[in-house]
């Protein structure tokens, strides 16, 4: 009776979290994207992007509506992994694109249309010293972005994992060495910063956790280091990596769990409120949220059912992803008074 009772309650805590559904979107049969899919990003219309479009390690693809080309990184040996829109402070649209392979960060500008290709892109910054980057995460009101890398050995140590802002001018600055790091994302308050952290130890993955930091996003700087979650601890899915991470606009952190098919969901204080699972994704590498109304959470990894195939999964949510939403707030600046004596015709003539 005992054993049973508490058996029923750790079953009982272990089970408190709901757990949700996510359906198919791009099956292994509809997709023009490769097994290495990741990087989801959205844009302000909420279209859903990805990388390994074409099974191209140097391509960066449209998820939806359609499937078109975004990007193709200049050299052979690039490998693109993370996609994050922003507005510049001149009211565009652009495109950051991270390149773990090369150690630099893409920046694709002049937008041709709301949905369209960008006429030009060039490399916004780099370090040799950077282990990769493997995501990225923008501070909007700065334009700062946040990047994170890592080393794989068998035996993780300090160092395996990095942690790079580069701000508005391109200059690459390190903020921390730690065990291997890959999910990255920053609250909607510009508060917080959240990474992953992972160990090996003898070819094993034994820890997986997630620190929070305080972020002042203006500075490019992060302190207050802690554990805000910890999936040893959790639901003992210490096995299982962390890999994309992302918040909504009420700040609940959503991250994938790269093994066992699902999404852990955290509120903001740190409490797992639930699970999704995954309907045709096991290996779930990278989130985002979009769509019209921004609520559609996209999930990509390696399709169950064949190995050589990208699909995407999605979920509708309650509340609009924070990326989507950073992306609405931001308005065109109205254009500057007409010079003195000088009229509205006699400008547009110009
Ligand atoms: C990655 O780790 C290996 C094994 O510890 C080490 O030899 C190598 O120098 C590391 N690479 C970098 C870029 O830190």
């Amino acid at each position: 009776m005992k054993v049973s009772f508490i058996f029923a309650l750790l079953g009982t805590s272990v089970l408190a979290a709901n757990e949700f559904q996510a359906t198919s979107l791009l099956t292994a049969a509809d997709t023009k994207f490769g097994p290495a899919i990741e990087g989801v990003g959205v844009d302000k219309a909420g279209n859903i992007y990805a990388t390994n479009f074409d099974s191209e390690l140097t391509k960066a693809g449209k998820v939806t509506s359609s499937q078109n080309q975004l990007f193709q990184a200049p050299d052979a040996e690039a490998y693109v992994n993370g996609i994050r829109f922003n507005i510049n402070s001149a009211g565009a649209e652009e495109a950051y694109i991270v390149d773990a392979a090369l150690h630099r960060v893409y920046r694709l500008t002049d937008r041709q249309g709301a949905d369209g290709a960008f006429a030009n892109s060039g490399i916004f910054c780099q370090d040799e010293k950077m282990l990769q980057p493997n995501d990225l995460a923008i501070a909007p009101s700065s334009g700062r972005i946040f990047l994170s890398g890592m080393n794989y050995t068998s035996d993780t140590v300090v160092g395996n994992g990095d942690l790079w802002t580069c701000d508005g001018s391109g200059t690459a600055t390190r903020l921390g060495q730690f065990h291997r790091t890959n999910g990255i994302e920053v609250s909607p308050d510009e508060k917080t910063l959240y990474l992953s952290e992972s160990e090996n130890k003898g070819g094993a993955v034994v820890a997986n956790r997630i620190l929070a930091f305080d972020l002042d996003a203006a500075a490019g700087t992060v302190s207050n280091q802690r554990v805000f979650a910890d999936f040893g601890k959790l639901d003992n899915t210490e096995a299982t990596d962390i890999d994309g991470m992302r918040t909504d606009v009420s700040g609940n952190l959503y991250v994938t769990r790269n093994g066992i098919g699902k999404v852990a969901v955290f509120a903001p204080s740190g409490e797992l409120t639930s699970y999704i699972s995954l309907a045709s994704i096991d290996f779930v590498a990278s989130i985002d949220f979009g769509g019209a109304d921004g609520k559609k959470l996209h999930m990509v990894g390696k399709c169950k059912d064949d190995d050589t195939k990208g699909c995407v999964d999605v979920y509708n949510g309650d509340v609009a992803g924070r990326a989507f939403s950073d992306l609405q707030k931001s308005t065109t600046p109205p254009p500057p008074p007409p010079a003195t004596g000088c009229g509205k015709t006699g400008r547009a003539r110009k």
